[in-house]
């Protein structure tokens, strides 16, 4: 894909009005979670060791040292959590394959048993009538691929392609949403740079190369699955981009110029331009070694996809001081008309793509009442302010197709361990008990709708 081409209808937010906010037919709906977050289990079955499981075991590195050993059970909880799903009318439900299941050191011979174990839950999804969307990799690299190098090492995105055309060959006639990566600036940047996420790693050279490697990984398992052929399945990526709220100072508007070009147009512009931007590489080529880049890497990386998943959260700011937005349990800043500008700003700048908002939520300090529910109106309110930004996204005349919240359930959230609760259902992780809480019931109105019912506005226009 090219510059933006014919733009469909006027891009301007409509604000929205009494009446249904509704979407287009056949919008997905759906939920996200990931592998390591939820499944626990990590050695049953054959499963191999992950730079996860490693990371868990460093004293400091996750609050509260807590690890996904257990998590939510879900590698022996899949049927109940399928069934909550039902429940709830999900029309779609991401999550990851984890590659250490699948090949437990990274390579050679499949470890059949955990094949299996997706092959159900897709079974069981598309039986409930859910549509399955799959993320090959969702942060949790094989350990001995780290032992050789990990992502810093060339070769590891070629173990990357073969592993996705196994899963692929497995899946690929029941699954019609793939997406090879989830968020590799986290992979590269806070896993190898700032050394705050697996494997731990502090050196701004590894965290470029293993940026560049994670891409080229992208762009050959797009033509691995594309080379086993035989399916229609929709291709993509899940990335991260952050919308910018800068001040105005010359400072603000250089650090913005990089934070922008080391977080975003370094994954968005080799993906959908071929080429890296001109000024990332030459802040780059200052002071670290740029050999990795090879002849050809760049077409490889993009290779058309079909579908583009973008996590949005927050603005990214730079300059501008304490916040002026409430904030979650993260201390992230609520801002949804972030949403609706990021994803107007990918259209106009890389052209018309189908996209999808793969992950969308907060954490916030959920506790089970007396009576036994969980009141948390605060989520209520950020989902429904991003569903409002999403529909304006699609009044735009944007090609949005669909919408996840983060997450299905409570889960580890990485660094940050248990405490940190994100989930439309709550998990009491010592009786793995699942409880909606009321943003869950609140989500399951707004699929059956299929859209936001809006209150209507006072008659004093209060
Ligand atoms: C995203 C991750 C996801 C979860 C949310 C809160 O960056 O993709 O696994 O941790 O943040």
């Amino acid at each position: 894909m090219t510059a933006s081409a014919a733009q469909p209808r006027e891009l301007t937010r409509t604000e929205p009005s009494a009446g249904t906010l509704s979407f287009p037919e056949g919008f997905l709906w759906g939920a996200a979670t990931s592998a390591y977050q939820i499944e626990g289990a990590t050695s049953a079955d054959g499963r191999g060791v992950s730079i996860w499981d490693t990371f868990c075991r460093v004293p400091g590195k996750v609050r509260g040292a807590d690890t996904g050993d257990v998590a939510t059970d879900h590698y022996h909880r899949w049927r109940e959590d399928v069934a909550l799903m039902r429940r709830l009318g999900l029309r779609s439900y991401r999550f990851s394959v984890a590659w250490p299941r699948i090949q437990p050191h990274g390579q050679g011979a499949v470890n059949q048993a955990g094949l299996d174990f997706y092959r159900r839950l897709v079974d069981e999804l598309l039986d409930a009538g859910i549509v399955p969307f799959l993320t090959l990799f969702h942060w949790d690299l094989p350990q001995s691929l780290q032992d050789a190098g990990g992502w810093p090492a060339r070769d590891t995105a070629y173990r990357f392609a073969d592993y996705a055309r196994i899963v692929f060959e497995a899946l690929g006639d029941r699954v019609p949403y793939w997406t090879t990566l989830n968020e590799p600036w986290c992979a590269a940047f806070l896993g190898y740079g700032q050394g705050v996420h697996a494997p731990g790693i502090v050196d701004e050279q590894q965290s470029v190369t293993a940026a560049h490697h994670l891409l080229l990984a992208h762009g050959l398992a797009v033509e691995a699955m594309r080379g086993a052929g035989g399916s229609g399945a929709r291709i993509g990526i899940v990335l991260d981009p952050q919308p910018m709220s800068i001040s105005s100072t010359p400072e603000a508007l250089e650090a913005a110029r990089r934070a922008d070009g080391m977080h975003n147009r370094f994954f968005l512009h080799p993906i959908f331009k071929g080429e890296y931007p001109d000024d990332v590489l030459a802040d780059l080529a200052g002071h670290l070694d740029l050999s990795h880049i090879q002849a050809d890497d760049l077409r490889t990386i993009a290779a058309p996809i079909d579908v583009l998943g973008v996590n949005y959260y927050r603005r990214l700011s730079v300059g501008t001081g304490p916040p002026v937005h409430p904030t979650t349990s993260m201390g992230w800043e609520v801002d949804a008309s972030g949403l609706f500008d990021l994803l107007l700003h990918i259209h106009q700048t890389y052209g018309p793509i189908p996209m999808l908002i793969t992950e969308n939520g907060a954490a916030y300090d959920d506790n089970v009442g007396p009576e036994g529910g969980v009141h948390d109106p605060e989520r209520t309110a950020y989902l429904e302010q991003h569903v409002r930004a999403a529909w304006q996204v699609v009044q735009a005349g944007i090609d949005l197709r669909g919408y996840f919240v983060w997450s299905l359930l409570d889960n580890f959230e990485w660094a940050e361990g248990y405490g940190r609760r994100f989930g439309l259902v709550y998990v009491d992780y010592a009786t793995q008990q699942r409880i909606p809480k009321d943003s869950a019931r609140w989500y399951q109105r707004v699929i059956a709708q299929n859209g936001l019912v809006m209150p209507p506005s006072e008659p004093n226009g209060q």
